[in-house]
This record gives structure tokens, sequence and C-alpha cells, in this order.
């Protein structure tokens, strides 16, 4: 019997290629580079399985082709926002993601992003690399504290639980959170508030958006949304690009109505709003969220295991549906 023909749409770790080529007959994407729509519709055609990520789109009319053979999508993510997963459900095209293993990782970048732009971290390297820097002095480059300021975390799942952690316990911040859902064990253990948006929006000294990628929470910080926030504050995406109105976030920032954003995913990834490339208050990360070897690989095999239990008959792992 040939084996399930399984397409990879980027090179993912050698170690977790390796491990789907020993079970399948396995195509990856040699160039790694994100694949047209057209490329995308010929793999879903001549593959049982496609190896996903970010990058890319598949939408309700490339699922819907009548010549589509794939029957498996295993998202390498936890994201799964770029797949329609309605129309999938609908067609029995089972899609799994990468929960859990990412989340440590996330919360890294997004602490990581809260100091850099608190603490002037692209400007200060910009300065120095640019051979501008002259010296020590007492005045220069002064940022915002962070020990002990208060963060306001949208979206409490295990990314911005992961990221309250380190905030209280590695920098006596203090957290308020909007939830779908309260949790009482985070409430209790780190004294963390439950709030409205608006409360939290407006008493944030740092604001983080942690909430997944849906239609309620698309431009969720908007114009209006961001009016709320206070001069001082700044904002931090580590969510999905969409959940900003990324005009309206580049408007505020040039206009000082918020002090400066650190982002690591953006609306029309890899294109970034032209604006927020001329700002010195906003750090920006190429969506390096999950990027270390270790998540990476924990990535790949969770999405291998997946694919495994698909073709076994077995319950996926990471089911979306
Ligand atoms: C995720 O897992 O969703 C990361 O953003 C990479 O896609």
């Amino acid at each position: 019997m040939p084996l399930p023909r399984v397409i990879l749409t980027r090179r993912w770790p050698a170690a977790c290629e390796a491990a789907l080529a020993q079970k399948f007959e396995l195509v990856r994407n040699e160039r790694d580079m994100p694949m047209s729509r057209e490329a995308l519709v010929e793999a879903l055609r001549s593959c049982d399985a496609l190896g996903a990520t970010v990058t890319d789109s598949l939408d309700a009319q490339m699922l819907s082709d009548p010549d589509r053979r794939a029957g498996m999508i295993g998202n390498f993510g936890v994201g799964f926002n770029h797949i329609d997963i309605s129309v999938a459900e609908q067609l029995g095209i089972r899609v799994s993601n990468t929960p859990g293993v990412l989340t440590e990782a996330t919360a890294d970048i997004a602490m990581m992003l809260i100091l850099m732009v608190a603490r002037r971290a692209g400007e200060g390297e910009r300065m120095l690399r640019g051979d501008r820097w002259a010296g020590w002095s007492p005045t220069s480059l002064l940022g915002t504290q962070v020990s002990g300021a208060r963060l306001g975390i949208i979206g409490m799942g295990r990314i911005g639980a992961a990221l309250a952690h380190r905030a209280v316990h590695g920098f006596g911040m203090r957290v308020s959170y909007h939830n779908r859902s309260r949790s009482p064990e985070l409430e209790a253990e780190l004294g963390a508030e439950f709030v409205s948006l608006e409360t939290l929006l407006g008493a944030a000294d740092f604001v983080s958006l942690n909430c997944p990628s849906n239609a309620e929470t698309r431009h969720l910080i908007n114009a209006q949304r961001l009016s709320l926030m206070r001069p001082e504050a700044f904002l931090v995406n580590t969510a999905r690009g969409d959940v900003v109105d990324e005009a309206a976030l580049a408007a505020a920032l040039a206009a000082g109505r918020i002090a400066g954003a650190g982002l690591d995913v953006y609306e029309e990834e890899p294109l970034v709003y032209p604006l927020l490339k001329q700002l010195e208050n906003v750090v920006l990360l190429p969506h390096q969220g999950s990027g270390t070897q270790a998540t990476r690989e924990a990535m790949g095999f969770m999405a291998a295991e997946n694919i495994a239990a698909y073709f076994e008959g077995r319950p996926l792992p990471n089911s979306v549906c």
C-alpha cells in the first residue's frame, strides 16, 4: 500500500521532518517561502494531509474545491484564524493545532516587549549602532519603570496566565484582566483583578493582548478604545495582528495619545503599516513569539503526532474540528 502523502507548506525543524518522513511520503517546500494560493490549491489536490502554518490562508473556496484530496490539516501553531474552521467542519476535514507547547516562549516575548518598549531598548540600540551615542548621561533615554506598574491582560488563556505569573513574580506588577470567564485560581494566586475592558484600558500602564483572533476580537483595539488608554500607557500585541486596527494605532502613537507599542504580529504579515516603522516609540518584532528551537520542535512533533493519529484512525490529540 502506498504511504499517505503529506505536504508541508513550509520547512519544519529537521527532526520533525525526519519523523514524518519515516511514516509518510513527505513533500517539503524546499524554497521555504509562503505558498501562493494556486500552489496551496494544488497541494490540497495532491496530498492526503497538509502540514500548514500561519502563513497559509485556507479559505472556504479552497477547502470546498471538488478536486481536493486532503482530508486533514495539521496546523503548525496554536492559532487557526487562517483556516476557515466552520467550512472545514462542514466538509469533514479534520484540523489540529499545537496548544500548550508555545505558552512559555510566547509569554517570554510579551514580557520582553513590555520591557523593551518601556526602557526604549530599540531606540537605544539604533542610536548605538548608528554611531550616535555620545556616552552615558543622567538624562538620556529615560524610560518607564516596569516594576510595580499595572499590567492589563486582555485574554487570560494559557499565554495570558503565563505572562501574569512573570509580571507578578518577576516584576512585582499588579495585574488586571479581561476575559470571557473569570479565573478564581489566578485571582487567588496572583491577586489578579477581573475588570471590564473599559476599566482595564483606563487603568493599565501596560495593556497586553493575549486573546484569539476571531470575528468578535477583530479590531478590538480601535481608535475609540485607544482613546480610553492613558497617555503614559503602552500597548503590547503578541496575539494576532487583526486584533488591533493598525492605522488607528499608528495615528494614536504619532499623536502621542499613548506612550508606545510593542508588536510581534501584524494585520497583513509580512507587511507592517508604514508609519509604525517610522515611530521611535514602537518596538517591532517579526512574529517571533514561539521562536525557540525547543518550542518549534515541540510544535512540529505535536502536529506530526496529530497527522499520524489521523491516518491510524485514532482520536486527534489536539483536534480543532
Ligand atoms: C501560533 O502558534 O499561533 C503562532 O503565532 C505561530 O503561528
